[in-house]
């Protein structure tokens, strides 16, 4: 079921795309929600349980008090006299007293032990789950949406999931004991004291839908909160280079600002029940009194000891009251969490092996697009019936203007996406037949951003190989001529990269992935425009290290520059999705018309 929420801060521009849109929420039957949510309970079932004994005891122990001053006051102060009797009453208490204070700290530790595991599976649950999600799925959801599902959300579930019940159990656990011994103590009088009761109960039915719709948007708002923060923070270079500060911090601020007004819209409803509570339980109070007014000294069932132990009862049992009129609430804002993760986990990858998907056996490298045909969208193809046979160890080279389809068509040979046409094959094996692990460890791709990771550079080396050892990383680092550079470093090959490996420039970078590449040895090689953008001097180095690198292995490269291209065995020109030229170097140089014969014409001028 999907709901549109209109109520929104109309007031404030919002800074972020979505914004403009009304907010869609949706809300799946609690019962299904709730169901789903208490499984994450059941590994630690026994321990919750032991808790909330712990709690029920606790409270019992503490609506005796009232019961406990009652007996002082009449048996022993009101009659002044106190003998052996009264001690025991007194130490009894302060037994019971420090039993109390020792399952308070039990069950604080408990929750906190259950709460952290029962965090630490949801966290894992969630990264593992995103970690097979196809390409697609992470080129549409923004990572602050994804960062939000880590964050907030996973909080709030584990709140509810540990301190919620417990508390619940609590509350629900003294209001029964004190009503119990409330109607034990004097019938008459509980039920005078509990007439306000259904006041109470209407005022929290009738905001609650508000307080829900309330509690609905902050979290939508919170979510794009995140977004913008997580693309402003990684995006702050170009915020800088483009002197958007101004701009961007006023969207911000803009942002900020909707947020804290949702919640304070929300709090201010929520606000309303508190006078209530405490209007409902004063008139409860008073009701008492002037009953006792009437009574006291008439009748011989109430005593001072009874009038004080009713007015702790009152104060006592108007908090779990309270709690109870703020479940629902809390069940609201556990509920929307709770959807929103389960929207993620429920996210199937696109790409996914098939049921029989078997291991693919090592392979020599050959591949074959059979009429291959492939759209983003569902609507607009990028790739159109591609026919292209390369044979182990062949380097293919794929030129054309951007936007020509080079990418996808290395994005497919990894299976990042499946074809929507024909098939791709690799050693006669359809690649939608074996298991994509076994597919991905045997082709080693080079991207033309190449991503270093916030780890040492030793490891960021052997990323595809945890297990090479420091000689081996050393000889790949030699091979992709980035040793010379690594070893100047202060701590060498333990240097930390920063994040994305910032303090590289952008060729370094490429040597850095081309090492990692070399180290990885598959026998299909992917270069997607490794050489572009750096300067000849770092080319050259970069070319070397390639030349080594694609020795005895397919190698698919996109690239430019006629240096890289002109050896290849086939050069695979495409236009608009299409092969438009095929050949080697001297069979495409001087085809008239051809966009590979102006790509050479071009270069030779830009060279001399
Ligand atoms: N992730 C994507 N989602 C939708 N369309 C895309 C995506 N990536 C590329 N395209 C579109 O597919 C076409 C081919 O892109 P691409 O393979 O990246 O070209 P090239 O690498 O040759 O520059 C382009 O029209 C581009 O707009
Ligand atoms: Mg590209």
């Amino acid at each position: 079921m999907l709901r549109t929420i209109s109520k929104t801060n109309s007031s404030t521009p919002q800074p972020d795309k979505p914004a403009k849109k009304k907010l869609v929420v949706s809300s799946l039957p609690p019962r299904q929600v709730i169901g789903r949510l208490l499984t994450y309970l059941q590994p630690y079932r026994r321990r919750m349980f032991l808790t909330i004994c712990i709690y029920v005891v606790c409270v019992t122990i503490a609506q005796f008090y009232p019961f406990i001053d009652r007996i002082l006051i009449d048996n022993y102060i009101a009659v002044k006299f106190i003998d052996q009797g009264f001690y025991v009453v007194v130490i009894g208490a302060v037994i019971l007293h420090a039993i109390n204070m020792a399952g308070f700290m039990a069950r604080s530790l408990s929750i906190t032990r259950i709460s952290q595991d029962l965090l630490f599976d949801l966290r894992s649950q969630l990264f593992h789950h995103v970690e097979r999600l196809s390409f697609n799925f992470h080129e549409q959801w923004p990572v602050g949406k994804t960062m939000s599902r880590f964050l907030s959300d996973v909080s709030t579930l584990n709140d509810f999931l540990t301190n919620q019940i417990a508390m619940l159990f609590h509350d629900a656990a003294s209001a029964v004991i004190i009503i119990i011994l409330m109607f034990v103590i004097d019938p008459g009088m509980a039920l005078v004291a509990l007439i306000t009761l259904p006041i109470l109960v209407i005022a929290a039915a009738t905001l609650r839908p508000r307080i829900h719709e309330g509690w609905e948007v902050v979290r939508e708002y919170n979510t794009r909160f995140n977004i913008f923060l997580a693309e402003n923070i990684s995006g702050m270079r170009v915020i800088q280079a483009f002197v958007r500060e101004a701009t961007n911090y006023k969207q911000f601020r803009s942002s900020n600002d909707t947020l804290v007004r949702s919640w304070l819209d929300v709090t201010n409803l929520s606000a309303r029940l508190g006078p209530i509570v405490e209007i409902t339980r004063a008139a409860g109070l008073a009701a008492v009194l002037y009953v006792a007014s009437y009574q006291i000294g008439l009748t011989t069932t109430l005593t001072v000891g009874t009038l004080v132990a009713f007015t702790s009862y009152i104060n006592a049992l108007w908090g779990p009251i309270s709690t109870f009129t703020n479940v629902y609430l809390v069940l609201q804002a556990t509920m929307a969490s709770a959807e929103k993760i389960f929207e993620l986990l429920d996210t199937l990858p696109k790409v996914m092996d098939a049921p029989n998907a078997s291991v693919m056996p090592p392979v020599k490298g050959s591949i074959t697009l059979d009429h291959v045909a492939f759209s983003y969208d569902g609507t607009r193809n990028v790739l159109h019936d591609i026919d292209l046979n390369i044979e182990a160890g062949q380097l293919v080279a794929l030129v054309g203007q951007t936007g020509s389809g080079k990418t996808t068509i290395s994005s497919l040979i990894n299976r990042f996406y499946d074809v929507t046409g024909g098939r791709v094959l690799i050693d006669g094996h359809d690649i939608r037949s074996v298991t994509q692990k076994s597919l991905h460890s045997q082709i080693a791709v080079v991207m033309q951003e190449p991503f270093i990771f916030t780890d040492t550079i030793f490891n960021n080396i052997r990323y595809g190989r945890p297990d090479a050892t420091l000689a081996e990383v050393i000889e790949a680092a030699k091979m992709a001529n980035c040793h010379d550079f690594l070893s100047q470093l202060s701590e060498g090959y333990e240097t930390l990269a920063h994040e994305r490996g910032s303090q590289f420039s952008g060729g370094q970078r490429q040597l850095i992935s081309i090492a990692r590449a070399i180290l990885a040895d598959t026998p299909i090689l992917v270069l997607d425009e490794a050489t572009s953008a750096v300067d000849t001097q770092t080319e050259m180095l970069i070319q070397e290290a390639l030349e080594r690198l694609m020795k005895g292995r397919t190698a698919i490269v996109i690239a430019h520059r006629l240096s890289t291209i002109r050896k290849a065995s086939q050069i695979v020109v495409l236009k608009e999705g299409k092969i438009v030229e095929i050949g080697n170097h001297e069979s495409l140089v001087n085809m008239p018309g051809g966009y590979y014969a102006r790509l050479c014409r071009a270069q030779m001028v830009g060279e001399h």
